[in-house]
């Protein structure tokens, strides 16, 4: 990148993924921005840009990670002291969007929280959305800003077939990720299996029925996160009952809250395959863990964006 372009990009990172943000400053050639991020006794979060932002495109890396609520309130923080300070552009770079399993209203009284997290950012202040793996494609829409939607799927697909799985079928968990699954298995050769999955309440998974064969098969699941791993570790038990030889699980957010450590500890899940869209403690499932790095993918498209060139380029024919 050429000086007087560096000077006008500049990446600042909130107190969510500052590993994260630091890799991608990295491999952009630039040094992270400098920002004190403090609370107040009462809780209250304080932001204070340390160096001047004027007329910069700015690129505010941040994830839903736990605690989810505080971070998103700091990056709406963030971004309102980067719109006073007179940035040319904001770009908000979250690649896990909280909330965004809230699309729609399933009862009666329920809010759609995902289009709220939408107008919160618009309103905010900024003027792009990047993002990762959607729960629904469709939560684009719910923004009036563009919205750069990218993938790690094809980093999961590399990684599958470097693994040379025999008899592999590829599974959904449930009807919500077929088209990823059905992607996933026609790049990795294998054969597609789907799940059918109720939730009696929130946080509660149960698997009751197969469409496919896993009998004598190894298996990859394929999910956009997992949470409690209720999902995963209840589909795979039920696949172990219906013959699955190994069982392998993959997905983008390791969102990974209680008791997802001990359920993926204790089930019968050889590996499971994550991304760093958030942080996790690795060393709680060292053996069974593998982290791969969505850095390249974004940092890429941050370019691409900053150069006004084709975002979807990116991953044309990986899936
Ligand atoms: C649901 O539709 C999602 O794709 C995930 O399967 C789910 O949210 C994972 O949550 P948990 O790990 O708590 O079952």
């Amino acid at each position: 990148m050429k000086e007087e372009e560096k000077n006008k990009m500049m990446i600042f990172t909130g107190s969510s993924v500052p590993g994260l943000g630091k890799k991608i400053a990295d491999k952009l050639h630039l040094e992270l921005g400098k920002v004190e991020l403090t609370r107040f006794s009462d809780g209250e979060i304080y932001v204070r840009y340390l160096e001047s932002i004027r007329g910069a495109n700015v690129f505010l890396i941040q994830t839903c990670s736990h605690p989810v609520n505080y971070h998103i309130m700091e990056t709406l923080i963030m971004v309102d002291a980067l719109k006073r300070a007179s940035a040319k552009n904001i770009t908000a770079v979250i690649p896990y969007m909280g909330y965004s399993r809230q699309d729609r209203k399933t009862m009666g009284r329920e809010p759609i929280s995902a289009k709220l997290i939408a107008d919160l950012l618009s309103v905010a202040g900024i003027d792009r959305m990047m993002t990762m793996d959607l729960h629904a494609g469709q939560i684009q829409g719910f923004f009036n800003v563009p919205v750069d939607h990218l993938t790690a799927v094809p980093k999961i697909i590399d990684y599958i077939n470097s693994k040379n799985i025999e008899n592999l079928v590829i599974v959904s968990p449930d009807a919500g990720r077929v088209g990823v699954a059905r992607k996933v298995a026609n790049k990795c050769h294998a054969e597609l299996a789907i799940l059918y999955k109720r939730r009696p309440k929130p946080n509660v998974s149960e698997t009751i029925n197969i469409v496919g064969d896993v009998g004598n098969k190894n298996v990859f699941m394929i999910d956009d996160l997992i949470d409690t791993g209720g999902t995963v570790c209840e589909s795979a038990e039920f696949m172990k009952k219906l013959g699955a030889n190994k069982i392998y699980a993959a997905c983008t957010h390791p969102v990974f809250s209680k008791p997802v450590y001990k359920r993926l500890k204790e089930s019968s899940i050889i590996e499971v395959v994550v991304t760093d869209t958030i942080p996790i403690k690795k060393e709680l499932l060292k053996d069974k863990l593998v982290i791969l790095s969505v850095v390249d993918s974004l940092s890429q498209a941050i370019k691409n964006v900053f150069y006004n060139k084709s975002v979807s380029e990116i991953f044309e024919g990986r899936m």
